[in-house]
């Protein structure tokens, strides 16, 4: 049975009385009282002053092809600017506002912008890190954070979440996003744009965010940035718009538009996307951003010259030019020739004017000057809960016979702490911080020298990048030249010496490892391979040859290929870029104050040659034995979907993590065994419950996180053979049990069927709940007519 979403009748209520729907509104943005002044201003607006509203400049540094040639504080004057980004502090903001406010003839103030990715002055770990919590309150918490310092710097808007499912890992920009899950990613997008705005953007410490980037960015082909893509309306709508939609639903003010092309209609100047989609389907009601740039490279997309793309950015939807300087240049004299209509133009603006009076911009337009920022003892101990969280262990077997390796015994006397991570800051601040500090991060040579002193021996072992690296990639570095990233030139042979020489010395050698995140991860940072970068996987094999327990912490960001390490190295840590606080952070799991309880967000190959790399495979008719796509290699048969060099499952899976302790699920139950197509279809509430127990049957407390999983074994179109569709963090005591509770109804039964309509058919669910997308304890779910 289909049901109109309620999401779709929202947004026809709004279209035909302007009153607000449950979802997918932000219904400050519809006040009678802001739609009053927005009309009373805009009636007095010139054509050119409505234009500046559409325009948006880099005012500060550049984050890509600079466009504009001219002088800011005159357009400002002129009212000729609408919006700056990468302007940053009291006194920068303040001196272009008060032109704005004082100078410009309808004192129309600018709503400035800029990229708070992971943190503003705080930085936290990296937002796919933060996805490996699996927890939703951790998101908002830093959304939190970011809002009330980026406000005290000018900031009332931040492009952010990114929340492009982002299924392969050469992808650079992977680091960025949730990852791979619709569902995960759409929980986390709720939980940005929630600690962002506060569900209200009149107060003073709420920013407006800006969910990016729309649509489907991160399924470049080839996982090659900014590259088309091209895919189904099916797996469009089912599994790429998902987390965008959510940020709409939970009411996020501004969305950017994406790069890429999307079936052959560049997204920046795609009414597919912007009108049919967004506005209509979804009832958006706030503005819409081009990335940078992006207005003017429709020209290299080739569908037009300057005057036409603009035309077709500002018809499909796209209501502000983000550096392009097209819409400064071009739109004025195609709106006087009546080759756009003025109502295109004027609803644009409306929109922008809208979100500058809903963030209280007209009335409190200036920001007082507040002290300098320091990492307040309070801040870090955020940040380092957030990053214990992240951590996720990707193995932990025992040495000698004994249990476990991690954590760490108060047997260890000496550690080795070795590798090119383990003392560069700047990497392990991760990728995307334009006000964050890399003076601020606690480095893990930092942290452990504080715990162990004289105990601790240390050596870089290697260069982070191979001088041939290093040479190549001078110049393209996306934040300035990192010290810490640039190969060690002609010694890193010798380098490994003296670190094989002090792990001979010690009990344990703990080597951390990674890529460096400000030149390969990111915008424009995509890779073909994904091992260790220059000497480091040498480094790694020649301290295990000396036969000392080893355990490695992994600081990369994105999934590396740590195939040699999981056949030959006990214990493995993915630790990301966990920012300020990531040597207090990794200290934590290390010697077991912190019990590890991240989770994968993204399946981690073995082979790069897997990519793109996701857990929810469709079926073939041809599979593997069945088996999830598991599928040992002397299985005995060739005509299957398979590898003939490499098995097809995933080195560690999506959900994966280890913990201290373990932990056992019951065979799970539903509550009802059967239900209707008609029930399910009603009233978008939750029709049955899963309910499982969940027991720590280990030694020490730790935390879980259940995840549930569906599959539709029998539907007019084929489904996923896995999909998430609840998970829980559960925190037990040693011994200890609870009984969770997942709610199943049409939001997660719900697929696209071939006419693109969500929908639930008579089927039967096969349902699994464990710690990651393996899990084992099943039950079933009948729907019927
Ligand atoms: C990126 C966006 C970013 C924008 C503004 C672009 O290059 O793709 O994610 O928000 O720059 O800096």
């Amino acid at each position: 049975m289909i049901k109109p979403t309620i999401r779709a009748l929202s947004a026809a209520l709004l279209l035909i009385s302007g009153s607000i729907g449950a979802f997918a509104q932000n219904a400050q943005l519809v006040s009678k009282e802001i739609d009053g002044r927005v009309e009373s201003l805009l009636k007095q607006m010139s054509l050119e002053e409505k234009i500046g509203q559409t325009v948006q400049y880099s005012a500060g540094f550049a984050t890509g092809p600079s466009a504009s040639k001219l002088t800011y504080d005159e357009l400002v004057a002129k009212g000729g600017i609408g919006s700056m980004l990468n302007v940053v502090g009291a006194d920068r903001t303040n001196h272009f506002q008060h032109i704005a406010m004082e100078k410009s003839r309808l004192h129309i103030p600018i709503i400035f912008g800029l990229d708070v990715i992971h943190g503003h002055r705080t930085t936290f770990p990296v937002p796919l890190a933060i996805a490996a919590s699996w927890n939703a309150e951790s998101a908002e918490t830093v959304a939190r954070m970011s809002a009330q310092e980026a406000r005290a710097d000018g900031v009332q808007w931040v492009f952010s979440p990114m929340v492009d499912i982002s299924r392969d890992a050469r992808w650079g920009r992977i680091i960025e996003s949730n990852g791979e899950d619709p569902y995960l990613s759409s929980v986390l997008a709720r939980a940005w744009v929630k600690g962002y705005q506060q569900g209200d953007l009149s107060k003073a410490d709420s920013v407006a965010a800006c969910v990016k980037h729309f649509a489907a960015y991160g399924a470049a082909i080839a996982g090659r940035d900014y590259n088309a893509v091209d895919m189904s309306e099916l797996t469009l709508r089912q599994v790429y718009l998902k987390p965008y939609l959510a940020a709409v639903d939970a009411g996020v003010a501004t969305v950017m538009t994406s790069f890429n092309s999307l079936n052959g209609v560049p997204a920046t100047a795609n009414p597919f996307l912007l009108t049919q989609i967004l506005r209509k389907e979804w009832g958006f009601n706030g503005f819409v951003v081009s990335d940078w740039g992006a207005v003017g490279e429709l020209r290299n997309h080739a569908i037009g010259d300057g005057p036409t793309v603009a035309r077709r950015a500002l018809e499909a939807g796209t209501d502000m030019d983000m550096e392009g300087n097209l819409y400064a240049t071009v739109l004025a004299e195609q709106i006087r020739a009546g080759k756009i209509p003025g109502s295109v133009l004027d609803e644009a603006v409306r929109r922008v004017l809208r979100v500058k009076f809903a963030l209280g911009l007209f009335d409190h337009p200036f920001t007082e000057a507040g002290p300098a920022y320091t990492p307040t003892p309070e801040k870090r101990a955020t940040a380092r809960k957030i990053a214990d969280e992240t951590m996720v262990l990707l193995k932990n077997d025992g040495v000698e016979g004994s249990g476990s390796l991690l954590p760490l015994s108060a047997k260890i006397k000496t550690v080795a702490l070795i590798g090119p991570m383990a003392d560069d800051a700047l990497d392990l601040e991760g990728a995307w911080t334009v006000t964050g500090n890399p003076r601020n991060v606690i480095t893990l040579k930092t942290a452990l020298s504080g715990r162990l002193g004289d105990k601790l021996l240390y050596a870089r072992g290697c260069g982070l990048l191979s001088p041939k690296d290093a040479a190549a990639l001078k110049g393209v570095t996306f934040t300035g030249t990192s010290t810490g990233s640039t190969g060690t030139v002609a010694d890193d042979q010798q380098s490994i010496a003296e670190a094989v020489e002090i792990a001979r010395k010690a009990d344990v050698a703990v080597l951390a490892l990674g890529e460096p995140t400000n030149w390969m991860e990111g915008e424009a940072a995509s890779r073909t391979t994904l091992g260790f970068t220059g000497a480091q996987e040498q480094l790694l094999e020649a301290v295990v040859a000396t036969g000392k327990p080893v355990v490695l912490v992994v600081l990369a960001a994105r999934p590396l290929e740590l195939k040699w390490a999981a056949e030959h190295v006990p214990a493995i840590l993915q630790a990301w870029s966990p920012g300020i606080e990531a040597g207090p952070a990794v200290e934590d799991v290390l010697f077991g104050e912190v019990n590890p309880s991240g989770k994968l967000p993204v399946s981690f190959p073995r082979a790069v040659g897997q990519e793109p790399l996701y857990y929810a495979q469709m079926p073939t008719g041809r599979p593997a034995r069945g088996d999830l796509s598991r599928m040992p290699r002397n299985a005995g048969e060739k005509f299957i979907t398979r590898y003939m060099d490499e098995e097809n499952s995933a080195l560690f899976p999506f959900g994966w993590g280890l913990s201290y302790t373990r932990f056992s699920y019951s065979q799970p139950t539903v509550d009802h065994a059967e239900v209707s197509v008609g029930k399910v279809a009603a009233d978008g509430k939750p029709v049955v419950t899963v309910g499982v127990d969940v027991k720590n049957t280990g030694s020490v407390a730790g935390t879980e996180v259940a995840q549930l999983y569906i599959r539709n074994t029998s539907a007019s179109v084929e489904q996923p053979l896995r999909e998430l569709k609840g998970f829980m963090r559960v925190t037990l005591a040693p011994g200890e049990t609870k009984h969770v509770i997942f709610p199943l109804g049409f939001e997660e039964l719900n697929f696209y069927n071939a006419a693109l309509k969500e929908t639930v058919e008579p089927t039967t669910y096969d349902i699994w709940v464990g710690g990651n997308s393996l899990a084992t304890a099943e039950t079933r779910l009948k729907i019927v007519e």
